[in-house]
Formats: C-alpha cells, structure tokens, sequence
C-alpha cells in the first residue's frame, strides 16, 4: 500500500512516516518545508533503512497534488500539513485559514475522478474526513 502522507517532515509526519516504512508500506510525503527541514526525511530513512518519495510542494498546488496522484497508486492520505502557532494564528488569521482550511480543501477534491485513487479513499473521504472536518470547524 501507498501512503501520501502530508506534513510528512513535520514532527507528527515524520514519526509516522517512520511507522508505516517500518511496517512495510511504501509512503510519498508532501511538505512544502515551510516549518520543517527534510532533514528529518534523511533520519527517518536512515532508522528505516528504507528510502521514501519526497515531493516538495503546497498542498494547495493542485498541479503538484494531480501529478502525485497520477504517478502513485496512493491507497490512503494522512493529512499533518499545517501551521498551528497560535500566536501566529491571532496575527495572520487569513495566512492561517488558506493553508490550514484552504489546504485541506484542496487536497480533498469532489472530482478524485482522472485521478488513480483506489475506491476505498472516497468512502474514508465521505465517512471519516467529512466529520472530522466539521469536528475541527
Ligand atoms: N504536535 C502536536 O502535539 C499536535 C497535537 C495535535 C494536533 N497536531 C496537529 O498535527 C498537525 C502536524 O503537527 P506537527 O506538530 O507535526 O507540526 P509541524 O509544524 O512539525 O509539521 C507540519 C508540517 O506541515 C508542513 N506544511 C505546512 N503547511 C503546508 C502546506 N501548505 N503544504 C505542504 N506542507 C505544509 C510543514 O512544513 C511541516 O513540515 C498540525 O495540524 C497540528 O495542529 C499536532
């Protein structure tokens, strides 16, 4: 199974990055790097002994998100890209609300048609990501 896993330099995303090599699937990772530095991709390598697909990109290019798509067989997508400074979040609300809102909009597109997703991702889309949307709104 494939993996895209976004924020995927990030601390949480990295972590699982680790998790899911370790525990034998292939993962593509998303990050823009604007909070993180693939460095930690490099250690999360290492400890696997397994190498990963960085894509470096905004999860809001939708150019980026179709060709990812259309070169991977992306089976799930784990979404940790984001920004999550509250004090940053109180002086740059609308920064906030484009990358966090308008991010995770993007990457969730009604027209998954064209793209090689497997069915499974539009029932999680419909069953899980829907509520936990409404959940963090
Ligand atoms: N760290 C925690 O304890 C914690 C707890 C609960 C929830 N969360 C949530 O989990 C998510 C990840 O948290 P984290 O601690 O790993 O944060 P982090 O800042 O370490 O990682 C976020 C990653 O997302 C990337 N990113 C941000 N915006 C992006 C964009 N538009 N396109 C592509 N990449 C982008 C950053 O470069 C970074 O690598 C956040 O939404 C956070 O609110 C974190």
């Amino acid at each position: 199974m494939t993996v895209l896993v976004t924020g995927g330099a990030g601390f949480i995303g990295s972590h699982t990055c680790l998790a899911l090599l370790q525990a034998g699937q292939d993962v593509v990772v998303l990050d823009n790097l604007s909070t993180s530095s693939d460095e930690s991709l490099r250690r999360v390598q290492a400890l696997a002994g397994k190498p990963l697909v960085f894509v470096q990109g905004d999860i809001r290019d939708t150019h980026t998100l179709q060709q990812i798509f259309a070169s991977h067989r992306i089976s799930a997508v784990v979404h940790f890209a984001g920004l999550k400074a509250v004090g940053e979040s109180v002086e740059m609300p609308l920064h906030y609300y484009s990358n966090n809102v308008a991010g995770t909009i993007a990457l969730v597109p009604g027209d998954a048609a064209g793209r090689r997703v497997h069915p499974g991702i539009q029932f999680l889309l419909h069953r899980v990501w829907r509520p936990a949307a409404r959940a963090y709104c």
